[in-house]
């Protein structure tokens, strides 16, 4: 476990000490929110912003927060679910407490950058978390990015579903949520999964390029663009640029994700068909692909409710080719195709 722990931390660019293994993102985010909020319980600093496109395991933090009489206010995203610094210096004041904002947004893959999000909160005495389980490890790391708290989660890169890790920062105020014994330096009681630990470093070490992940996403994109497709982010590739630390390798868009819709059509009846097709897709989160509710997301980047029930989110994921994203559009094109046509006779 000394070995993963030096290798998860060399990742995030951090000390030995800092990182707390989890269950899951999902843990790894709720301590990262509620750990500091009930160290600092009290205190004078009282409000707290939450990301509104953020992944649930963030959002479904607020009743808590609101219970210990935190004042809770969403940050807005743009029209690509992107947290633009200027919205933020708006709502991060000398009462704020904690900012706490995705680095990549799951459904739409549109990459913020964090590392000025992270210098307007810090400048005002912000504590400031982020949700990296899509980026993680990414090219990125948090010593660059400024933040004090970072969440990640191993099956995102490859490793065991069950285990997520925390990045706090030395010096962050927090109290941990599950109690026991003295694990994880008193921050996370429970016995280790030594196993899922391990695989997670294992799964750091065997990290692919994502180049052809990119040229797949990018192919299928431009198939279906050449339908009607309207793709809701628009990327600018890999950066090389030192000033675009907060993006990390991915440019502005992470290289697997193609999400849109086709104007009039519903994503119901898309998932429908590309079931029997052989096509996986969701209108909203992964974790959310059986709901037909509009999606958060959506709604935050200012979507009407219909345009949100048209939205398509597919991933591709190491091993997707050329030849399969061809295929892959050529089925969701056809699907559409059906859908259109059944809808005129
Ligand atoms: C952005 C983001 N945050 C958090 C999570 C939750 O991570 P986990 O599945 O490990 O609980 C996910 C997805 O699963 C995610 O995409």
């Amino acid at each position: 476990m000394d070995l993963a722990r030096e290798a998860v931390s060399s990742a995030f660019g951090c000390l030995f000490g800092e990182v707390v293994f989890t269950s899951s993102g999902t843990e790894s985010a709720n301590l990262a929110v509620l750990g500091p909020a009930l160290a600092a319980r009290g205190g004078r600093r009282r409000r707290i912003l939450l990301g509104a496109a953020e992944h649930h395991c963030v959002l479904h933090c607020r009743p808590v927060l609101e219970s210990w009489d935190y004042e809770v206010v969403l940050v807005p995203v743009d029209s690509e679910s992107r947290y633009r610094h200027g919205l933020l210096e708006e709502l991060v004041d000398e009462s704020t407490f904690l900012v706490s904002l995705m680095h990549a947004n799951n459904e739409t893959g549109a990459v913020s950058d964090i590392a000025r999000l992270a210098s307007v909160a810090k400048g005002r005495g912000a504590l400031f978390h982020t949700d990296a389980v899509q980026t993680f490890p990414g090219g990125w790391r948090v010593g660059e990015a400024g933040a004090d708290l970072v969440s990640v989660s191993a099956h995102k890169f490859g490793g065991p579903t069950g285990v997520g890790a925390l990045n706090v920062r030395g010096g962050t105020p927090i109290e941990p949520m599950a109690r026991g014994g003295g694990q994880e330096r008193d921050l996370r009681a429970g016995t280790e999964p030594v196993a899922a630990i391990v695989g997670m470093a294992a799964a750091l070490a065997a990290r692919r390029d994502v180049e052809p992940v990119r040229n797949a996403r990018d192919l299928f994109v431009s198939k279906l663009v050449q339908a009607g497709f309207v793709p809701t982010v628009s990327g600018v590739g890999p950066t090389r640029d030192e000033t675009d630390k907060g993006l990390g390798s991915f440019g502005t868009v992470l290289p697997g994700h193609a999400h849109g819709r086709f104007p009039g059509v519903s994503a119901e009846s898309m998932l429908i068909r590309l079931d029997r097709l052989g096509v996986s897709a969701s209108s909203g989160s992964a974790c959310s692909s059986g709901s037909l509710e509009p999606s958060h997301v959506a709604l935050a980047m200012g979507w009407t409710l219909e345009e949100a029930r048209e939205a398509l989110r597919f991933t591709f994921g190491h091993g997707a080719t050329l030849a399969l994203a061809e295929e892959a559009a050529r089925r969701v094109i056809l699907a559409r195709d059906e859908i259109l046509a059944a809808g005129r006779a």
